[in-house]
This record gives structure tokens, C-alpha cells and sequence, in this order.
């Protein structure tokens, strides 16, 4: 797309031969000759870059300038000025102009790379705004929802090491707890969360990877090596650098981020110089990084180096106060990302969601809620849409019992009146009476169809709509 250029100047000549110099680039040139004009017809059109002349009639340059900037900052503006009025032109440029341009007979070149220098700015400054739209929804997105008090110190211990720029931080918790999340808030309450927050998955690299991911390297310093590359220690510098899954580094490698933890220097492969970066490190593991050094296979020095700080988070299933506030949040996060309007779960489901283990953790819980919005045709979340993927351990005690209403409602069931909203759909009565049946077979498919009065291809029909909902 052809850029277009505002030229705003009384000499009708001049303005012709601008336009002219600027068409043989392939910019769009547009003329007026007032600074009332220029005004108008930036109201009514965009233009990329205008070249103004200082000395017009009526709304001379410096006015014109002044209701520019006002109007429209972004806009780039090129002041005209002939050689003896320099000094205007530096006033304009104190005033916001961003760049000026002597006139003279022969100035095409001169303009066209006035203009291409403009445009370029201009450009940049949109790039500059777009990252930092995108840091700020990158902050947004990462979210911690905090409601049971072990989470709640969690966050405290957050907010404190956060502020603390150079902390080492190693997070500890089981698969889909959210180290990943813990890891980006800190970096997002620190004091420079504009700055790079560069994660690398230690275990999804071979170890030489690893390593030249890591330090980087200088060209030759081994075979592929066709170019010197920064390693992800550079690239993180002044931000957070996020080692997940530090358990599965290789000893070689253990021993030089030892060696960078200690003396905050590192060297790339094949190089010889001592480079400085400034970052903050936060490892995660999910494994037992203790059992690990006990048994050789981490280094005890870079363990206490690590863990001078550790996080823990607790897995789900020791924190239900948080299933709940979870599951909802994830409810408003796919009602936006889904353009769905869906208002919560009723009884029966959030009862459900309550009592499940969540082997998977939070991540878990967000797939369950996830899928459960997709299928769901009401706007409350009703058990028939929730679907228990690992199917383990599904139901803790009070769901299956020897009452089919106190499945779906244990902690109503002594109620003697049901409310309207917690009234069994078919589905549900039909999905609890098979469980039962199943339960009191003993898992016994054969027996529990026999329970239930139909043929053994029409319960197999019907498991297979329930697959992963089941014991
Ligand atoms: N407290 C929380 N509040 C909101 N969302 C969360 C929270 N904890 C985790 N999540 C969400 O759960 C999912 C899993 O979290 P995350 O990737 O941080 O877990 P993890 O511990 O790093 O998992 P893994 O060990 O598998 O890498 C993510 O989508 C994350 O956004
Ligand atoms: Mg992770």
C-alpha cells in the first residue's frame, strides 16, 4: 500500500513539484495550500506524513503544527522552510515537528529521503506501540487466581520475591499447577515486566541443544556452528529467564549454570571472553529435585543454589477452595475467546467439580471446563457436559452412594424440598442410574446391564457416551 503524503503550502508551484518528487518514489502526494485545509482534510482522510510549509497566510505553519500535534500525535510531520529561516524550523522542531526540509530548486532527492526516513520512524513508532499492547496483554493474560489461603501465601511469597530483581526462584509442583504461571506473574510484578521473559523447557531438548540454547555459541565452534548466536542468557538479559522442568538438565550443563548462578558470568560455546547478562532465573521442577541430588543425578551445590527460594504449589485436589473461583475464571476466559454466553454450573456440577481429584491439576480443570462449554446447549453447566478425562478416582465419597439423588446432590440430599434449578434431567437420572448399576455390579458390565434391564450392545452404546466420566 502506497503511503500518503499531506503537502500543505500557499506556493502552488512548489506544492506541484513536491507532490511530483514524491509520486516518482511511489508515495501518494496530496496538496492543499492553507493550514485551515490541512485541517480539514485530516479530519476527513489518514495520511501518513505531511510536509508543511512555516510562512502561509491565515494559519501559518506554527499554528498548523500546533493543531497537528494536538489532534493527531502519531502523525509525522516534515517542516518546509527556506535556507534563511532556519531558525524556525528549529523552533517547529522544539515544537513537535519531526524533521525539516530547506527548499531549494533541486531538492527531489533530498525529499524523497526526508520522507522515507519519516515514514520509517513512523513505523517503528507503531511496532513500539504494538509490543508494548502486546506486553500489556501478555501481563493480563497471565492471571492468578488465588483464593485458598495456601495459594494466598503463595502469592505473598510472590509479591515479596518479585521485587527482589535478582533472586533465583525455583517453583515446585506437580504437572499443571501453574509454576508456569507463578514463574510470568513474578516476572510481571518485578520491577521491569516490559523487559524479555524467555522460557525454555530443559526437557524438551536434547542436551546439546541445551547447551547451545542456553550460552549460545561462536561461529565454528562446532560443526553447524556457520554464524555466532546469542544464547537465551543474552537474549533474557535485563528480564526473567525460565528454566521449567530444571530436573532433566544434564550434569555438564547443571555445572555451568552453577558456574553463572555463582559468578553472574557465563561464556558461549567456543568462546573464551566472559559475558555479564542481568536476569533473574526461576526454575520449576515437578519432581523431587532432593531425591534427584541423593541419587547423583543433580548437583547438591546447584540444588542449595536453586533453592534459596522455593515455591511450592500445592496440587489441586489439597486446595478445593480454589476450584470453584478456577472454574469460573476459565468460564469468563472462554465466554470471550469462544463468543459463548455461558452464566456458571448449576448444583449438580459444581458439586461434581468439587469432588474430583484432578491428577492433571489446574490444567485439568481449564480442559474440563473447556469442553464442558463447547458441548453445553443451556446456559448453566449441567454434569452431562462435564467430562473426567483421566477417569480416575472421579467420584470421592458422598457422590456414590446407594441414592441416586445424593449423587448428583449430596449436600442437599436431606433437604426435604428441591428447588426448581437442581431438577434431574433425564440424561442425569439415566447417567446416575448407570453408575449405580455399574457400582453395584462390581464393574461387571454384563451383570449391571442385566440390572438395568437392557441388552449389553445398548449399555455399550450408552458407556461409550459417558466414556471418562466413569470410575
Ligand atoms: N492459579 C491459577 N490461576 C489461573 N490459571 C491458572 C492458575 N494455575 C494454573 N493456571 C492455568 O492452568 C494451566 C496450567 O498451568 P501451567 O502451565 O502454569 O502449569 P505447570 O505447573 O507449568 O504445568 P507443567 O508442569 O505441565 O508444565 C495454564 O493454562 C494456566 O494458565
Ligand atoms: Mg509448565
Amino acid at each position: 500500500m502506497a503511503y500518503r503524503v499531506l503537502i500543505v503550502d500557499d506556493d502552488h508551484l512548489m506544492a506541484r513539484s513536491l507532490s511530483r518528487c514524491l509520486e516518482s518514489e511511489g508515495f501518494l502526494g496530496f496538496v492543499v495550500h492553507s493550514g485551515e485545509d490541512a485541517m480539514r482534510v485530516l479530519k476527513r482522510e489518514e495520511f501518513d506524513l505531511v510536509l508543511l510549509d512555516l510562512s502561509m497566510p491565515g494559519l501559518d505553519g506554527f499554528q498548523t503544527l500546533e493543531g497537528i500535534k494536538a489532534d493527531y500525535p502519531d502523525l509525522q510531520v516534515v517542516i518546509l522552510t527556506a535556507s534563511q529561516d532556519i531558525h524556525d524550523a528549529i523552533w517547529a522542531m522544539k515544537h513537535g515537528a519531526d524533521d525539516y526540509l530547506i527548499k531549494s530548486s533541486d531538492m527531489e532527492e533530498a525529499v524523497q529521503l526526508v520522507a522515507k526516513k519519516a515514514l520509517k520512524t513512523a513505523s517503528l513508532a507503531k511496532e513500539n506501540a504494538l509490543l508494548k499492547r502486546q506486553t500489556q496483554e501478555r501481563i493480563n493474560q497471565y492471571c492468578l487466581v488465588t483464593e485458598s489461603s495456601s495459594m494466598r501465601l503463595v502469592y505473598q511469597l510472590i509479591e515479596k520475591i518479585a521485587q527482589k530483581e535478582h533472586s533465583t526462584v525455583l517453583i515446585i509442583g506437580e504437572s499443571g499447577t501453574g509454576k508456569e504461571v507463578v514463574a510470568r506473574t513474578i516476572h510481571n510484578l518485578s520491577p521491569n515486566p516490559e523487559k524479555a521473559f524467555i522460557d525454555i523447557s530443559c526437557s524438551s531438548l536434547p542436551d546439546s541443544l541445551v547447551e547451545s540454547e542456553l550460552f549460545g555459541f561462536e561461529k565454528g565452534a562446532f560443526t553447524d556452528a556457520k554464524s555466532a548466536k546469542q544464547g537465551l542468557l543474552e537474549l533474557a538479559d535485563g528480564g526473567t529467564l525460565f528454566l521449567d522442568e530444571i530436573a532433566t538438565l544434564n550434569l555438564s550443563v547443571q555445572a555451568k549454570l552453577l558456574r553463572f548462578l555463582e559468578q553472574r558470568t557465563f561464556r558461549r560455546i567456543g568462546s573464551t571472553i566472559d559475558r555479564q547478562v542481568d536476569i533473574r532465573i526461576i526454575a520449576a521442577t515437578n519432581r523431587d529435585l532432593a531425591k534427584k541430588v541423593s541419587r547423583g543425578e543433580f548437583r547438591e551445590d546447584l540444588f542449595y543454589r536453586l533453592n534459596v527460594f522455593p515455591i511450592t504449589i500445592p496440587p489441586l485436589r489439597e486446595r478445593k477452595e480454589d476450584i470453584m473461583p478456577l472454574a469460573n475464571f476459565f468460564i469468563q476466559r472462554f465466554n470471550q475467546k469462544l463468543h459463548l454466553n455461558i452464566q456458571g454450573f448449576n448444583q449438580q456440577a459444581a458439586q461434581l467439580l468439587v469432588n474430583y481429584t484432578y491428577p492433571g491439576n489446574i490444567r485439568e480443570l481449564k480442559n474440563i471446563i473447556e469442553r464442558a462449554m463447547i458441548i453445553e446447549d443451556s446456559e448453566l453447566i449441567t454434569p452431562s457436559s462435564l467430562h473426567f478425562p483421566k477417569g480416575e478416582m472421579f467420584f470421592a465419597e458422598p457422590i456414590l452412594t446407594d441414592d441416586t439423588s445424593a449423587y448428583l446432590q449430596p449436600a442437599e440430599a436431606d433437604q426435604p424440598t428441591q428447588q426448581p434449578e437442581k431438577f434431574l434431567t433425564l440424561a442425569e437420572m439415566e447417567k446416575a442410574h448407570i453408575l449405580k448399576a455399574l457400582k453395584q455390579a462390581g464393574g461387571n458390565k454384563e451383570q449391571a446391564a442385566k440390572l438395568l434391564g437392557i441388552g449389553r450392545s445398548t449399555l455399550f452404546r450408552k458407556l461409550a457416551g459417558l466414556e471418562g466420566d466413569l470410575p
